[in-house]
């Protein structure tokens, strides 16, 4: 599937939930969160079965998200089947880590299961290592699981484990340089996301978005210049550094400052209530549960697909002040 501008699609981000054990204050409201319904939301079946239409598509790679991916129920079931595909050739998941402890029916961790599952790569959300801040952030006081949540990770062997934070002026500024030494001691890539409107308004303002190029400068104060590393590329939108004098490779998502950050753009998103989206930064959404759930063929839903493909836009729209009327946690980050 290659769009208007050439971007050839190979990667699909698949919410499964817009529910989650956490309340990020950047992705949800704060009102009272109200679910889909069970019935609007995509059963196993339907997701694979999209899946396996993209995957004829030449889609490659698959990434489970929400929402919080392991708050819904019989998850493994469902992932297990996501590797038998043809096609497929990688799998990873994010997650805000802090269900990665909990025990499987074999006695395994989630971790561990999700590796046995054909997980091959996870993300994990960690905005900073204070536990009174991680609560004011997510509103949950679940700073110790998610830090457990990431051991688990590391024990469990998948073959890539990042750790995203959300940079937040105000707030977790202080905190860059003791997440890259908490990455280093456990060999893990650190990645640095800059803010984006996805949220209530209130959030995101002037004073609290911190541009990536000014935690870069403050990483530079402390380690000197950072190596760029133009070959490491993660068939996502970050770019990479080496930390100077040491092994440690950190990554910067500019989707607001870098001016060519949709320019290597590989991704569609499929949303848990049925919605192909071209771009996260952008209004365009496609109802494909309709057809779907009507009785359409395959050959219609490749068409339904490629014509998604075919209206992908240019670039994001977050920079003309656009304001999505969905929330991030629905959207699927
Ligand atoms: C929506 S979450 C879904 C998966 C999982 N619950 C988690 O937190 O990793 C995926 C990623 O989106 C990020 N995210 C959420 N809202 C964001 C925003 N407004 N700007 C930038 N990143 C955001 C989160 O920090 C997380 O790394
Ligand atoms: S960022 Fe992830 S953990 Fe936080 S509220 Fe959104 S879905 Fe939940």
């Amino acid at each position: 599937m290659e769009d208007q501008f050439g971007h050839r699609i190979s990667y699909l981000r698949v919410s499964i939930t817009d529910r989650c054990n956490e309340r990020c204050n950047y992705c949800m409201p704060r009102e009272l969160q109200e679910w889909l319904p069970r019935e609007e939301i995509l059963n196993y079946e339907e997701t694979l079965r999209l899946i396996r239409i993209a995957a004829d598509l030449g889609v490659t790679k698959i990434r489970v998200t929400g929402g919080e991916p392991l708050v819904r129920r019989d998850i493994l079931n469902f992932i297990r089947e996501i590797p038998k595909i043809p096609g497929i050739t990688s799998l990873g998941i994010s997650t805000n880590g802090t269900l990665l402890t909990h025990k499987t029916e074999s006695g395994q961790t989630m971790a561990s299961a999700l590796r046995a599952a054909g997980v091959q790569s996870i993300n994990i959300s960690l905005d900073t290592l204070d536990r009174h801040l991680y609560a004011q952030i997510t509103g949950r006081d679940f700073h110790q699981q998610a830090l457990d949540g990431i051991e688990a990770a590391i024990a469990a062997g998948f073959e890539q484990i990042k750790i995203n934070t959300v940079l937040m002026r105000g707030r977790n500024e202080d905190q860059l340089i003791p997440l890259i030494e908490f990455a280093a001691s456990r060999n893990l890539i650190l990645r640095f996301i800059e803010m984006m409107p996805v949220s209530t308004t209130e959030v995101l303002s002037d004073e609290n978005f911190l541009p990536i190029a000014e935690a870069k400068r403050a990483i530079e104060k402390q380690f000197g210049a950072l190596i760029p590393e133009q070959s490491f590329r993660t068939n996502g939108p970050a770019t990479y550094y080496q930390v100077p004098g040491r092994n440690q490779r950190i990554g910067f998502i500019g989707a607001m400052t870098n001016l060519h950050f949709c320019e290597s753009c590989n991704k569609l998103r499929l949303t848990c209530d049925g919605k192909l989206r071209p771009c996260l930064g952008s209004y365009l959404e496609f109802d494909i549960m309709k057809p779907l759930r009507a009785g359409a063929s395959d050959h219609a839903l490749r068409q339904f697909f490629l014509d998604v493909v075919d209206r992908k836009p240019e670039q994001h729209d977050f920079r003309n002040n656009y304001q999505p009327d969905r929330k991030m946690i629905a959207i699927g980050g």
